[in-house]
Parts: C-alpha cells; sequence; structure tokens
C-alpha cells in the first residue's frame, strides 16, 4: 500500500516536471511558483539529486536585483492563468510577479544538503545559492520590515501563500475597488468555484496589483504604500526558521558573515514574535500593522508558527490547541477553526487542510518533542491521501479532495511523510 503510494506520488512528480522547475498542477497552475518549487524539490530528491538542485537555481535565477524573489515565474506563455505577465509588467524578460512568496527555500536547501549522497554536488550548490537566499532574507527586513520590528509585512494575501484566509477580511475591507480594470478569471474554469477565493476577493487582490504596479514595482516604496500590510505569525515563523536553518548551513560552508547575521535576524524575529501570542486564543494571531490591532481570527496561520524554534511552552500550547482542533475535525489541521462560523470546509484557505502545512507544522512540533500530535498529523495526512488521492487540499470533516488534483507538493510531502519520515533516526 505505501509502496504503491510512493509510486504515485513520484509519477506526478514526473508528470509535472518542465525539465528545470516544476509546475504544482497543469491548467490551473501552469508555471514556478516560489514556494511550490522549494518544498517539490525535498521530494524530486529521491528521484535524482541534480534535479531537485536545479529546481532551486531556476527560482533564483529569477531573483530580482533588489534581492527580492518573485511568487511566479512565468517561464512560457499560458492564457489559462490569470493574472498573467501582460496585469503584472514588471518589465523582466522573462516575467515575473512583483510580489514574494512564504521563504522555505532555505529550509529546503538545508534539508537536501544534509540528506545528500553526493556531498560534493551538495557542497557546490548550496555554497552558490548561500548568498542568493541570504540577500532574500535582507531584502525582507530591508523592504518589508523598515521601522526594524524583527517581523516583515506581507502587503498582498498571495505573498502569505493563505490566499483568502479569513485573516485578511477585514484588511480586505479597506482596499478600495475603485479603478480595479475589468478582468476574466481563469481559476474557475479548472477548479471548482465553491473551493475558490470569492470575486470580491479578486477585486482586492487586484487592485493591490494595479497600485504597486503604479509605483513601478520600487519596494522601496510598496511597503509605506499599500493599504494591506499584515504581519502573519506563520510567514514570520517561516522566514524565522529559514534565517536559523541559513546560519547553520552557512557556518558548514565557511561563510561566518551570513552565519552571524542569519542568526541575528532569527533570534530577534523569536523574541519579536511573542507580542503575537494570544491567551485567550491559545496561538498565535496577525498583526494587521495599517491599524496597529491584532486581528482576532483563529486561523492555521498561528500554529504553523510552530515551524520556527518558539519557546517549548508556545510549542506544547499549539499542540494542544491542534489536539483540540482534532476534536471538532477527521483530518488534521484545517486551515480555520471549525467551530467559528466564517469556517468553509471546502473554500481554499478558509477551512480545508493542505499537506504542506501539515508538514510544516509537523516537522517544528516534532523538534519540540510534541510526538503525540505529530503522529496524528502524518497518520492524517497519509489518510487523506489513501481515501482521496493527490489534490491539492481536502475537506478536513470528509476528506473531499478540492481544488486542483495531482498535485506537484502534495506528492512531495507524501514522500516526506512516508520515505523520509521512515529512514529519520
Ligand atoms: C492563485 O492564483 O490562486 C495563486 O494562489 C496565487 O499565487
Amino acid at each position: 500500500m505505501a509502496s504503491d503510494m510512493i509510486g504515485k506520488a513520484q509519477d506526478i512528480l514526473r508528470l509535472n516536471d518542465r525539465g528545470t522547475y516544476t509546475v504544482p498542477t497543469a491548467g490551473l497552475y501552469p508555471f514556478q511558483w516560489n514556494w511550490d518549487s522549494c518544498l517539490s524539490a525535498l521530494g524530486l530528491a529521491q528521484l535524482d539529486e541534480a534535479r531537485a538542485w536545479t529546481e532551486i537555481d531556476t527560482l533564483f535565477a529569477h531573483q530580482w536585483d533588489d534581492g527580492m524573489v518573485p511568487h511566479i515565474v512565468f517561464h512560457q506563455p499560458d492564457d489559462g492563468y490569470f493574472p498573467g505577465p501582460d496585469i503584472w509588467r514588471t518589465g523582466r524578460a522573462i516575467p515575473t510577479t512583483g510580489i514574494t512568496q512564504p521563504p522555505v527555500a532555505a529550509f529546503c536547501v538545508r534539508r537536501l544538503f544534509d540528506r545528500a549522497a553526493d556531498r560534493d554536488m551538495a557542497a557546490k550548490r548550496a555554497r552558490a545559492l548561500l548568498p542568493k537566499i541570504h540577500a532574500w532574507h535582507q531584502w525582507f527586513f530591508r523592504c518589508r520590515d523598515p521601522e526594524g520590528t524583527g517581523l516583515v509585512a506581507i502587503l498582498h494575501p498571495w505573498e502569505s501563500g493563505r490566499d483568502n484566509s479569513v485573516d485578511w477580511d477585514a484588511a480586505l475591507d479597506r482596499v478600495p475597488v475603485e479603478g480595479v480594470e475589468p478582468f476574466t478569471r481563469r481559476d474557475t474554469l479548472h477548479a471548482n468555484p465553491a473551493h475558490r477565493p470569492t470575486q470580491a476577493q479578486y477585486e482586492r487582490f487586484i487592485w493591490l496589483v494595479q497600485c504597486f504596479r503604479d509605483l513601478g514595482w520600487d519596494n522601496t516604496k510598496l511597503h509605506a504604500a499599500s493599504p494591506f500590510k499584515m504581519v502573519d505569525p506563520g510567514f514570520n515563523a517561516i522566514l524565522i526558521r529559514s534565517c536559523s536553518d541559513l546560519g547553520d548551513l552557512a557556518e558548514d560552508l565557511g561563510a561566518p558573515e551570513i552565519a552571524a547575521q542569519s542568526r541575528a535576524f532569527a533570534a530577534r524575529g523569536i523574541d519579536a514574535m511573542d507580542a503575537l501570542w494570544s491567551n485567550e486564543a491559545g496561538q498565535y494571531l496577525c498583526h494587521d500593522r495599517a491599524i496597529g490591532a491584532l486581528v482576532d481570527s483563529p486561523s492555521v496561520g498561528g500554529l504553523i508558527a510552530a515551524f520556527a524554534p518558539v519557546p517549548p511552552a508556545r510549542a506544547s500550547a499549539i499542540a494542544a490547541r491542534i489536539a483540540t482542533l482534532g476534536e471538532a475535525v477527521n483530518f488534521l489541521v484545517p486551515s480555520h477553526d471549525p467551530s467559528v462560523p466564517e469556517f468553509d470546509a471546502l473554500r481554499y484557505w478558509r477551512g480545508p487542510a493542505w499537506l504542506i502545512v501539515n508538514y510544516l507544522i509537523a516537522d517544528g512540533l516534532s523538534k519540540s518533542g510534541e510526538q503525540e500530535i505529530v503522529e496524528r498529523i502524518v497518520r492524517d495526512s497519509v489518510r487523506l491521501i489513501e481515501a482521496s488521492g493527490f489534490a491539492e487540499y481536502y475537506d478536513p470533516i470528509t476528506a473531499e479532495p478540492c481544488g486542483g488534483g495531482q498535485f506537484t507538493w502534495t506528492a512531495a510531502m507524501v514522500l516526506e511523510f512516508l520515505t523520509e519520515r521512515a529512514a529519520a533516526p
């Protein structure tokens, strides 16, 4: 059974391989996505280590001069996706979007490096990536934390990866829609519209794109200008963990300055994260930097926080909170608390379970010694695949498969759960 599942996961990685990058799934997402690509490289490494490194090299070949690594690289034209390069107009020879995505690259590179059978190749390729990834991390703290708080803001829901989370509802209400150019969505041709963000959300997504485009995608201006400025604990935890992992990698590879600055970023971030903790919610919450207030929204963003080296008491509280959520759903981890009215079991990031989220949370909690809940998360992840195949996300109560099918990072995470964990000491 497990070997059958492993074989199917490998087939999906091959199916979505475009030679030097993978697409998340044909049709719905026909280009290279930033965090999809990095996490998928963990699975690719099982097929071909060199190919896994190439996945990340390809992404960083499209890094901007200021250090930003874009959320989509439009390698070849495809009318099946909206918004395409004609909307973003970032002026790059090979078009990219002008926003970023959760910075999992350093975490993934460290993991590829630690596991590599070909040590020479791994050292060579990781060493070449080090300064590029570090430049991205520096970009975050320079452009997305201009006041030096230790935490960065996302300026667009798409940057979080959790596009239509309930976390953004109130902030998006403050984003105007006047002046949004008429558009035709394509996502709803490929996926069930009931699984996708609403039209009202898309209008605000596009307003923000137009706003940043009008500023010439100048990252020295975007943070001040954006009406949407959100400090997401999940996003920051990923950045903090990546800084910490880059610090270790840089030390191993003889780059002490990168090591020292990365560790300083991570330490400062962990201290600052504590201001996002809510005793009432029993988890971390988002901070809306535009209005200076915590967002009372019990989403999985506050649980992904466990991916960072948070204090043990915080990790235990998150484990307890996930156990409580587990009483309301059959498959952990729901992307929103099922007990609140905004929960929607089918709609993208408003309730469904995602394997990559399960992986990040399980990894963090495992490091914190929360083995019992980790085992449940892993078990539920595998049960979702058994029940419904390699979907983009799943109803956490019925396991109904949602969004796109034959999904690359879902397949990669299955390989992680089944193969790497089994191989772990
Ligand atoms: C989409 O198009 O739905 C993506 O999530 C944006 O990155």
